[in-house]
């Protein structure tokens, strides 16, 4: 295929990709935007087919269909829960792929360059390998974190700063020994120590930070895997590869920021991996005193006498199952006339936007979904908070004690409200691991259990 068409079945997949993050911008406009990225997808990896590399089609094909059959599989399979443990897993993935193809093409160049063209591939090679590798290992440590297997709590090593000082002099200067190495055999050893400091760097970075700045950890590894997979692009000499990475990079990195603003972090901190780590004390506001649970029956009565009401999802409802009920007690209570929203926090759940796409399935309607900054002013004219599975981000403590691992973080409101009834199944922590003093107050009431039981019992008793 001539090289004119293939720049312009590249440039039309670069503005569908482009069309995509567009318009998965938006709720209403997401399953378009899906679209647009299969479609983008579909031409890059067409044309890529076709650019006259000497490859074997057999084996490409078959490699596509097994990875795409294994990819499909998962995806299918997958709970809601566990889709960030999925996408950790997958930015792995292209951190290893980073790595290989910079081990590939630094072995068995395609091309032989000299001069200045060598430098500059060479330092593609190194900076694709290095950013490959730690985000290789820096998601594997994710996944083990997000899946439990890992503890949530920060590991820090003591003296972790100057370990990772050190880390980043002595790969400037392997880096500097790799580029200026006239053989294959003089660069490869620079190579591997540097790629298995990254390895080291990549897990100990992820390590050290606490469970309440994961979200911040994701999109700044969903970044990262742009970064690999535009330096992959630049190795590969590929346009295409070169695009789509750094709009993959540079969405991260702006979610990063969102994320960062959310959880009241600086970018700076998050960006060098030492973050939301100065305090692992529990914090100093003793959760501690009775708490007054309520039935299903006494919810009912509470919220068919409100006259406003807002409801607050967590985690805790995406492991229930619970939006489906949940929506249909929204619609019951709306019919009663009785004011009804969804209050959102930025990192409700285990991946952005995990409950809006939640309440997106239940058919709730999005003008009725309100963001945290639209809803915290009108807590205190709230009568009933409902909230269904969440934990850290309605936690006063985050406001009220400055030791507080969470302290700084903007959480809802809620105990501002009238009264707040929480939907959970016991008095555990959520994934901060911190107390929280908010099923102490006077005006909080506990319905215990299941959130989907808890729920289906009070649309009965309604
Ligand atoms: P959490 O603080 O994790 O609290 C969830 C609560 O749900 C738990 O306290 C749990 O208590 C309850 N729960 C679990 N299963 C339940 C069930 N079947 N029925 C009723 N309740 C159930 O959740 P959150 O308030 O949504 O906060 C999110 C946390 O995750 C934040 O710390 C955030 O930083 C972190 N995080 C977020 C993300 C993103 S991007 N959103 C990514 C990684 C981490 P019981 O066990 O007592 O029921």
């Amino acid at each position: 295929m001539s090289s004119g068409i293939i720049s312009a079945a590249y440039i039309a997949a670069s503005i569908l990709f482009i069309l995509s993050l567009g318009g998965l911008s938006n709720q209403e406009s997401a399953r378009r935007g899906n679209l647009f990225g299969i479609a983008g997808m579909t031409l890059a990896i067409g044309a890529t087919l076709f650019t006259g590399l000497p490859l074997s089609y057999a084996l490409v094909l078959g490699v596509v269909a097994i990875g795409g059959a294994c990819g499909g599989l998962v995806a299918a399979r997958v709970e809601m829960t566990a889709m960030p443990q999925l996408v950790a897993l997958l930015h792995s993935f292209v951190g290893l792929a980073a790595v290989l193809v910079g081990f590939a093409s630094y072995l068995e160049p395609t091309t032989h360059f000299v001069g200045a063209e060598k430098t500059v591939h060479d330092i593609e090679i190194f900076l694709g390998i290095l950013i490959g590798a730690v985000t290789f290992t820096g998601s594997i440590a994710a996944f083990g974190k997000l899946q439990g297997i890992l503890t949530s709590r920060p590991v820090l090593m003591p003296a972790r700063h100057l370990i990772n000082l050190a880390i980043g002099l002595v790969c400037v200067w392997l880096g500097y020994v790799f580029v200026g190495a006239d053989s294959i055999s003089a660069g490869s050893w620079p190579l591997l120590i540097m790629t298995a400091l990254a390895f080291a760097f990549g897990v100990h970075m992820v390590l050290a930070i606490g469970g309440a700045d994961m979200p911040v950890v994701i999109s700044m590894l969903n970044s990262y895997s742009g970064w690999a997979a535009a330096a992959t692009g630049f190795m590969l000499a590929n346009d295409l590869l070169i695009v789509t990475g750094a709009l993959v990079g540079s969405s991260g990195a702006i979610l990063s920021y969102i994320m960062c603003r959310a959880m009241n972090r600086r970018f700076v901190s998050v960006i060098l991996g030492g973050f939301g780590t100065t305090s692992v004390s529990k914090g100093t506001s003793e959760a501690q005193g009775d708490v007054i649970p309520v039935s299903a029956g006494e919810t009912a009565q509470l919220l068919s006498t409100a006259s406003s009401v807002v409801v607050v999802p967590g985690y805790g409802m995406a492991v229930a199952h619970a939006q489906h009920p949940v929506s249909e007690l929204v619609s019951s209570l709306k019919q009663r006339g009785i004011q009804t929203r969804f209050a959102i926090h930025p990192v409700a759940g285990r991946m952005p936007g995990h409950m809006n796409v939640l309440l997106a399935e239940a058919k709730v309607p999005y003008d009725s979904v309100l963001e945290m900054d639209e809803i915290n002013p009108d807590f205190p004219d709230t009568d009933v908070v409902l909230v269904i599975g969440a934990n850290d981000i309605v936690n006063p403590a985050a406001q009220e004690d400055p030791d507080s691992p969470i302290a700084g973080m903007p959480v809802l409101e809620v105990w501002k409200a009238q009264t707040t009834i929480i939907l959970k199944r016991s008095m555990a922590t959520g994934y901060a691991g911190v107390d929280n003093p908010l099923f102490y107050r006077e005006n909080t009431r506990m319905l215990f259990g299941d959130a989907k039981d808890s729920i289906s019992q009070v649309l009965a008793a309604l």
